[in-house]
């Protein structure tokens, strides 16, 4: 018989009232005993003694046995789980930067305490890739994660694609469905899509990553010329996040618009959906599809959470016991497409290969290899004048092939 669970609710957003909605329709032995919110004067759906603004109500309030965090700020959404965590209540959030800034203090918090802390809304809405990673793929060996995992960003580039709509009318779309950051280039620079692939690694390598260490760029630069490029060699561009293993001994991270073509699966991945591929050694590919965003698809796996905890269900970061040895590096080659102005930052990157080199009117771009840390080196000269893609696609040759080709052609 499964436990009955007394909620406190912090948020009603778009994702709490989309997990309301859904509570009202089962019959699961879960009571929303308290909800706290901070404009007490909004107009709300529900009676007006279920809200509070005293976050004490809930934390104080022994009636309450679990606690659901769905808010927006960061570090207010850290103080209420490791209080909670810390005075015997199990927990469910939703707060992909906060778990993936105190990832480690608070699996330490759950250690110590014997409390769980659920997080599967956090990454890629709807899509059970958490606890897919922590149990089924408990002892198979993953060569890489990655896909589409920010809604907002999705949804824009589809706009773009599919509708031809202007960034900026697509953009504010995504704001009124309810799918966008507060701050939109949490969304657009990458930085969502890096909170949930830190959160990812975890579970699928058992490394725990800061996320100012990992690198990430989006789609805010890209322009007409890139996706006419993309259109003409039958591709589309996706932000997406990668983890790969390397060896047994290093696994990657970062975060990059890559050009897809019409055989990969994140090709027919679009609007607000996310998708999610893992490479793994026995299994081979497998594909992950659903809503990324919006309230009832996440209020579905934040309600998949409070269910599990009914049974007290716990991560148990199993691969963070058995491999110690795992260690995140930058020390990757990739090949990529680089938009450009300036022709100083062709030379600064230092391109290992290149595959090929374009220059028309204001439109000039180079496809070649180089090594991730050298794109973070430069990082401070990568303005909103230039563009990157990774182009896994198209195969480096060496420079000196490349002039070659070049003096033949001539
Ligand atoms: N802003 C996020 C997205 C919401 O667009 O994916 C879901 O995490």
């Amino acid at each position: 018989m499964s436990k009955k669970l007394t909620i406190g609710l912090f948020g009603f957003g778009v994702v709490g009232q989309g997990l309301h909605d859904i509570i009202k329709t089962k019959n699961l032995n879960i009571e929303i005993v308290k909800i706290c919110i901070k404009d007490g004067s909004k107009k709300r759906t529900l009676p007006a003694e279920l809200f509070t603004t005293d976050k004490e109500e809930l934390l104080n309030n022994p009636e309450i046995n679990t606690i659901v965090e769905l808010i927006n700020d960061t570090e207010a959404a850290f103080e209420i789980v490791s209080r909670a965590l810390s005075t015997g209540r199990n927990v469910v959030s939703a707060s992909k930067k906060m778990i993936a800034t105190h990832l480690d203090e608070l699996i330490n918090l759950q250690h110590q305490y014997g409390t769980s802390l659920l997080y599967e809304g956090a990454v890629c809405g709807s899509i059970p890739i958490i606890r897919n990673l922590e149990e089924y793929y408990d002892n198979e060996l993953l060569h890489s994660i990655c896909g589409i995992f920010n809604g907002s960003s999705n949804y824009i580039l589809s706009k773009g694609f599919i509708e031809g709509l202007d960034y900026a009318s697509a953009l504010k779309q995504a704001q009124d469905l309810g799918f966008a950051e507060t701050d939109p280039i949490s969304d657009v620079g990458g930085f969502d899509a890096k909170y949930k692939l830190v959160i990812a690694a975890a579970h699928a390598y058992g490394v725990v990553v800061k996320p100012e260490e990992v690198f990430n760029l989006g789609i805010q630069s890209l322009s007409a010329y890139d996706l006419q490029y993309a259109r003409e060699k039958n591709l589309k561009i996706k932000l997406v996040p990668v983890a790969k293993e390397l060896d047994d001994r290093h696994v990657a991270l970062f975060v990059l618009p890559k050009f897809v073509n019409e055989t990969e699966f994140l090709y027919n991945v679009e609007y607000e959906y996310n998708g999610v591929i893992v490479q793994a050694a026995f299994a081979d590919q497998q594909f992950f599809f659903g809503k990324g965003a919006g309230g009832h698809p996440t209020g579905s796996a934040v309600l998949s959470d409070i269910a599990a905890l009914r049974y007290d269900y716990q991560y148990e970061y199993k691969k963070a016991k058995a491999k110690k040895d795992l260690k995140f590096t930058n020390d990757i080659e990739i090949n990529i497409y680089l938009r450009y102005e300036d022709d100083d930052l062709v030379d600064e990157l230092g391109f290992e290969y290149i595959h090929e080199r374009y220059y028309s009117g204001n439109y000039k771009f180079v496809i070649g290899k180089i090594n991730l840390q050298k794109l973070i080196d430069n990082q401070h000269r990568i303005s909103d004048k230039a563009f990157i893609a990774f182009a896994d696609q198209l195969k480096g040759v060496s420079l000196a092939e490349s002039k070659k080709q070049a003096l033949e052609v001539l």
